[in-house]
């Protein structure tokens, strides 16, 4: 007899990990792979800046592999707090750093909902949000971004889903998949339903220096003073080191409304001990020193974005609307079946590696995948040939 795993598991799905499955067999069928699936810039030949690694080396060769404060080294801490100010963050109460964005996130779940309660998601948004409202036994109740508005969100879709039970609304700006950068009216028209409903507003934004559209990005907290507001980012995107597992929280809100919220959250950064430790010592170096690799990452990222934009318009069938921020572009298909369907034919008939829409979430009847724009622009341009050349042949079918 064997060993019945938790029911809360069973709705857990991660599809860009998933989706290695069938790329491996592909490759057992003999397909040249191209992997335009993984949301991590190292393999793709990005490299974490070399002030960065010096300063965790060091921290290393000083010993600092012990144990760390639960919320983070004071010195990380105060350099995150004086980048959230200078940004324009309003009224932060404090800064907890964790394993990687995602602890952090998982944390400031944890410490908010029972079950029976609700968080708004962005549906197509990140999957790890749908994982921990699994887990945590709450509902992960969908809003939907609306394509045909730049993938904004749909603001009456959102206020309409809130009901007594929802605690939170998630946003990711920039978004992934859809590399939507939002404005600052729709952050305003958000902060307002948060402000009406007494919601807390988990604001995502560990892209938020990739930025390449012209567009500005404007840190939530930078708008309200007077609300529950969580932003999250890390040193895995901006700073190309996803592998050193750190990313953090920065709290801003009126003491009086998060005073008891904080301090679950806090205990549960206890409850664990610490994040990675040595790698924090490279926090202060990261937000404050040479920043010059951003800058060319932009520009390599708009190159292909406008790559994506001009090769995938072209085929019948499908369209992008090119993104602006993170590294992802996420077209719509026009074809017949589920976008799961397609993808799994697409890798195993192609190589191209993929991951489909629905690993995201969107709206019913629309079909979708997202791929990265981080392989070189050889490896892409010859990637969107042959989605193009397939999806013709799959429409003709
Ligand atoms: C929107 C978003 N949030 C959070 C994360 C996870 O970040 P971290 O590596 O800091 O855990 C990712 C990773 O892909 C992401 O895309």
């Amino acid at each position: 007899m064997s060993i019945q795993a938790a029911k809360r598991t069973q709705h857990i799905r991660y599809a860009v990990r998933d989706i290695i499955l069938i790329a491996d067999e592909a490759r057992r069928r003999g397909r040249d792979l191209l992997y335009l699936n993984i949301g991590d810039p190292n393999p793709y030949q990005f490299r974490t800046p070399e002030h960065i690694l010096e300063a965790t080396i060091k921290a290393m060769r000083d010993n600092l592999n012990g144990y760390s404060p639960s919320s983070g080294i004071p010195e990380a801490v105060a350099a995150i707090r004086r980048d959230a100010e200078r940004r324009g963050l309003k009224n932060i109460q404090d800064v907890f750093i964790g394993t990687g964005a995602s602890e952090t996130i998982e944390i400031a779940l944890s410490a908010l909902v029972d079950r029976g309660d609700n968080v708004l998601l962005p549906f197509p948004g990140y999957p790890l949000y749908t994982a921990l409202t699994a887990k945590l036994e709450c509902e992960g109740r969908p809003y939907f971004l609306d394509e045909a508005n730049g993938w904004q969100p749909d603001l009456a879709d959102m206020a309409a889903r809130i009901d007594e039970h929802t605690r939170a609304i998630v946003l990711i700006n920039p978004n992934n998949p859809t590399g939507g950068v939002w404005s600052r009216e729709t952050l305003l028209q958000i902060i307002e339903l948060c402000r009406q409903h007494n919601l807390v507003l988990l604001s995502d934004e560990i892209y938020d220096r990739l930025i390449y559209n012209g567009q500005e990005h404007v840190p939530t907290a930078s708008l309200a003073d007077d609300i529950c507001i969580l932003t999250f980012n890390g040193l895995s995107k901006n700073w190309v080191a996803p592998g050193f597992r750190l990313g953090w929280c920065i709290v801003s809100g009126p003491d009086k409304l998060i005073k008891d919220y904080l301090e679950a959250m806090l205990k549960l950064t206890r409850a664990r001990l610490c994040a990675n430790h040595p790698e924090q010592h490279a926090i202060r170096v990261a937000l404050e020193g040479d920043q010059s690799h951003i800058q060319s990452m932009n520009e390599i990222l708009k190159r292909r974005a406008e790559l994506a934009g001009r090769m995938l318009n072209q085929v019948e069938g499908m369209s992008l609307i090119p993104p602006g921020g993170a590294f992802y572009a996420y077209p719509s298909l026009y074809i017949e079946g589920d976008d799961s369907d397609f993808v799994r034919q697409l890798i195993l008939d192609t190589g191209v590696v993929v991951v489909p829409g629905s690993g995201f979430g969107q709206r019913p009847g629309t079909s979708h995948f997202r791929l990265v724009t981080l392989p070189d622009d050889e490896t892409l341009r010859k990637a969107f040939e042959r989605i193009g050349n397939f999806v013709t042949a799959w429409r003709a079918r």
